[in-house]
């Protein structure tokens, strides 16, 4: 029978299947309804110091089928409600706050905030990419230092996963970086920086203009990040955990993930409209494993490597 338990950053979880930032969690009664699916952990939609309204519509298209675009603007409560809102200790099922905020200072103070609310561990949001100026920062994930700066920030309240943005030249510098800040675990891929067109009104599609790509079109930049992130941890000699992201719509896209050498996973844009997709997947994966003979994950983890070594 597989066992699908892991521990991350020192968290037991029952499964390595998460709810991704910014997917059927920006309430309370949301994030209640998908603990009941079985999943591993929740990650919340970002939460910034101060609240933020969001861009103007239209905020996601579905502009093939399983592909969205998507440029919310990081709409959220602001700490103080958010932490008066949102269950983060008493659901059945770990709730990890993914942080946003333009500078190290800012996201130290969002990292205590959480910890003092009960927070065991924080996901820090380096890679929106759709940055406006008075959002500045949110592709911090550009650039290894910055990425840094805000992981030894942050890591002194609680521990950290930094996520990272695949619109980058070399993505496992920057998560070397991050590890070697001290970051708990590394999660990629946000969204890739994309644009559409709607060629009758003749203006962007988004209110935004820009925004960014998800779903199953992404899935093959996801699986090759990862891989290029996990080289690159070993390489350095840091066994920090990867959580991997990036159009996973069924059992067999985790394995994927988990084969380029990912620890756990986060599902967003595939669970749009549907929370029970999240139990469908974890049953999947079980069952993928023990036709495979697998019980435990590190039994198949990583085995893509070998072809690239
Ligand atoms: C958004 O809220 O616009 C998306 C956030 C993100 O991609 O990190």
């Amino acid at each position: 029978m597989a066992n699908l338990r892991i521990t991350l950053a020192g968290l037991d979880l029952d499964n390595p299947i998460m709810l991704a930032s910014g997917i059927l969690d920006s309430t309370p009664g949301i994030l209640q309804r998908m603990a009941e699916t079985g999943a591993g952990a929740l990650i919340t939609k970002s939460i910034s110091l101060k609240p933020r309204p969001g861009y103007p519509g239209p905020t996601t298209v579905e502009i093939a089928p399983g592909t969205w675009i998507n440029a919310m603007g990081l709409p959220n409560p602001g700490l103080e409600e958010f932490l008066n809102e949102f269950p983060l200790t008493t659901l059945s099922v770990p709730v990890i706050p993914n942080l946003v905020a333009d500078t190290p200072d800012e996201f130290a103070k969002l990292a205590a905030g959480v910890a003092a609310a009960g927070a065991k561990i924080a996901e820090i949001n380096l890679s929106c990419p759709h940055p406006k100026a008075a959002y500045g920062g949110s592709l911090t994930a550009q650039d290894p230092e910055a990425a840094a700066a805000v992981v030894a920030a942050t890591t002194k309240h609680l521990p950290v996963i930094a996520k990272l943005t695949p619109n980058v030249a070399d993505i496992g510098t920057v998560a070397v970086a991050c590890a070697r800040a001290g970051a708990a675990a590394i999660s990629a891929i946000n969204t890739l920086a994309a644009l559409d067109v709607d060629p009758e009104l003749e203006r962007p599609l988004l209110g935004n203009g820009f925004g960014g790509l998800s779903g199953v079109a992404i899935r093959p930049i996801g699986l090759r990040k990862v891989l290029e992130i996990v080289q690159a941890l070993n390489h350095a000699n840091f066994d920090t955990p990867v959580i991997g992201m990036g159009g996973i719509s069924s059992a067999e896209d985790v394995v994927r993930y988990l084969l380029c050498g990912a620890h756990s996973v986060q599902i967003g844009t595939s669970l749009t409209g549907d929370p029970e997709h999240m139990s469908a997947i974890t049953r999947g994966l079980a069952e993928w494993m023990d036709r495979k003979g697998y019980r435990e994950l590190a039994d198949f983890r990583g085995r893509i490597l070998e072809w690239f070594s």
